[in-house]
């Protein structure tokens, strides 16, 4: 049977690899067999176009040779990653995947919506996310969390800017959600990290029920 494939989705400061960290570590309790990866990378040829997107080195080429970046490393990592995982019966985790590239790319940069759908046609597949978790905070507070984080405590000259383009990006995902509710939950991640994996493992619990999952016997190579 095939494994069940969750991901992550949020802007700054929404503690999304915490998150993460905290719901493997309980389904592997409960005796799920279950890997994390992230985007973008999650394989080593998705690691190596990474490095090429957040050093900004293919910023210059512009937000279509972006989101087409995005795509090729999201299409390694389905096809290397992801989609085997699945097919062994086993559950993924993803930091980040295509709704970040939708909301980065579709709507920050305005890349066209239907380059965005067809890109996203050709490396997702059939390969969709069971469940979709958003964890939403105010942008002041990702950006505090996110600024605290860097240990860089005062705003510099493009904080408002940057808090602008925080405000879209939480309205983007909110709007994101609200057109796909069987398959997005929005958790409010404003509450201590605790609060919010015990809200997490309540909706992970009631969409893709963990507890009937079969046992995996793990082959050797995995
Ligand atoms: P990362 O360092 O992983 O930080 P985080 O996920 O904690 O924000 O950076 C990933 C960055 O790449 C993040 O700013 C969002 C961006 N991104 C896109 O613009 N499009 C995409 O499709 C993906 C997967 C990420």
């Amino acid at each position: 049977m095939r494994g069940r494939f969750i991901t992550f989705e949020g802007g700054e400061g929404s503690g999304k690899s915490t998150q993460v960290a905290t719901l493997v570590r309980r389904l592997t309790a409960l005796g799920v067999a279950v890997m994390a990866t992230r985007e973008p990378g999650g394989s080593p040829g998705a690691e190596a176009i990474r490095h090429v997107l957040l050093s900004g080195a293919a910023k210059p080429l512009g937000a279509h040779a972006e989101a087409i970046l995005f795509a090729a490393a999201r299409d390694d990592h389905v096809t290397q990653t992801i989609r085997p995982a699945l097919e062994r019966g086993r559950w993924v985790v993803s930091d980040r995947f295509a709704d970040s590239t939708r909301v980065y790319q579709g709507v920050l940069s305005n890349v066209d919506a239907r380059l965005i759908a067809r890109l996203e046609q050709l490396t997702v597949g059939d390969t969709r996310p069971d469940l979709t978790i958003v964890l939403d905070v105010p942008a002041e507070l990702g950006l505090e969390r996110a600024a605290r984080r860097r240990g860089n405590g005062a705003g510099d000259r493009f904080e408002a800017e940057a808090l602008d383009f925080h405000k879209k990006l939480r309205e983007a995902y909110l709007e994101l959600a609200g057109r796909e509710p069987d398959r997005c939950a929005v958790i409010d991640a404003t509450p201590a990290p605790d609060t919010v994996s015990d809200a997490v493992w309540a909706v992970v619990n009631a969409r893709v029920h963990p507890a009937e999952a079969p046992l995996v016997i793990e082959d050797v190579a995995s």
